[in-house]
């Protein structure tokens, strides 16, 4: 199936998650650091015809400053054969989303997710009205998806389906990040969502959800995801070892090796079948 009738290759969030929430796939928004990611990601997104989300954390903009990270995503998306959304991870604040919409982000997450209800409210709203007058999608968090690594003080708290009515329609966001059982950073499939819980939120709310931490998501419970209006699923640890893990191994087989391009061939290849095979199960196929 053509996914892509409609899209110019750069869209925003909104255009791309509405879309997925009406049918029965869900896209993926894998977290990328750089180009050695952004390319594998978006040869898999081509090669099964799929939408893809490039999401930039926080981390990744600590090590490569928007400035010069938004420009190679930009790029990526703009020269794509199918549709692509350039997306603020995790925005702390409105600084942080103000400057991903100056450099062309075409949506921005904000994560108030650890304040109380109001001032997540207050927040979310101040940053959904300033990203919308200047044609930007945003996704913000009500409850809260903690970590796995307990050195992360985050809370971990799954999303009331009454807050999560009251925080939708006070924001005006365009998806909602919703807490139903995943826990950010897990290394296993190990987790489970609360499908009774995730269906009492969409009968409540009318916009695309949001799943993060969904590397820990095990396959069939990713498929189930697709049926619901789940219409973004944030996937980062899964293709991070998958590029560390192909890394140590190619260290330890070429061990006299040190051009890092070298180096980062195989990895990067592993990165694009880790891709494709997330797509694989959130309802894309390469026909
Ligand atoms: O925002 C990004 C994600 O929620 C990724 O989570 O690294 O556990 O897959 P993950
Ligand atoms: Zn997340």
């Amino acid at each position: 199936m053509n996914k892509k009738v409609g899209f110019t290759m750069l869209v925003t969030l909104k255009e791309m998650a509405d879309r997925a929430a009406a049918e029965a796939y869900a896209v993926p928004a894998f977290n990328i650091f750089g180009y050695e990611d952004i390319a594998p990601v978006v040869q898999a997104a081509e090669a099964m015809n799929a939408p893809v989300i490039l999401a930039a954390n926080l981390v990744a903009v600590k090590h490569m400053p928007v400035p010069y990270l938004a420009p190679l995503m930009l790029r990526a998306a703009r020269e794509a054969s199918v549709p692509v959304c350039v997306h603020l991870d995790h925005g702390k604040d409105l600084a942080a989303c103000v400057e991903a919409i100056e450099h062309g982000f075409s949506s921005v997450m904000y994560d108030g997710s650890q304040l109380p209800l109001e001032d997540n409210i207050r927040r979310t709203k101040e940053i959904a009205d300033y990203a919308h007058a200047h044609g930007v999608s945003v996704e913000a968090e009500i409850g809260s998806v903690g970590y796995s690594d307990p050195s992360i003080a985050m809370k971990h708290m799954l999303s009331d389906p009454d807050e999560v009515d009251v925080f939708v329609r006070e924001t005006g966001i365009d998806a909602v990040a919703i807490s139903v059982g995943t826990v950010h950073r897990m290394e296993s499939q190990a987790a489970s969502i609360d499908f009774d819980l995730l269906q009492r939120i969409q009968d409540r709310v009318g916009i695309p959800l949001v799943i993060h931490g969904s590397s820990g998501v095990p396959d069939d419970q990713l498929r189930r995801l697709t049926t619901y209006r789940v219409a973004k699923i944030n996937i980062g640890t899964a293709l991070r070892m998958a590029f560390g893990r192909t890394l140590r191994d190619e260290l330890e087989r070429k061990p006299k090796e040190f051009d890092r391009i070298a180096l980062f061939q195989q990895p990067m290849e592993a990165v694009r079948e880790a891709a494709l095979a997330k797509f694989a199960l959130l309802g894309f196929d390469t026909k």
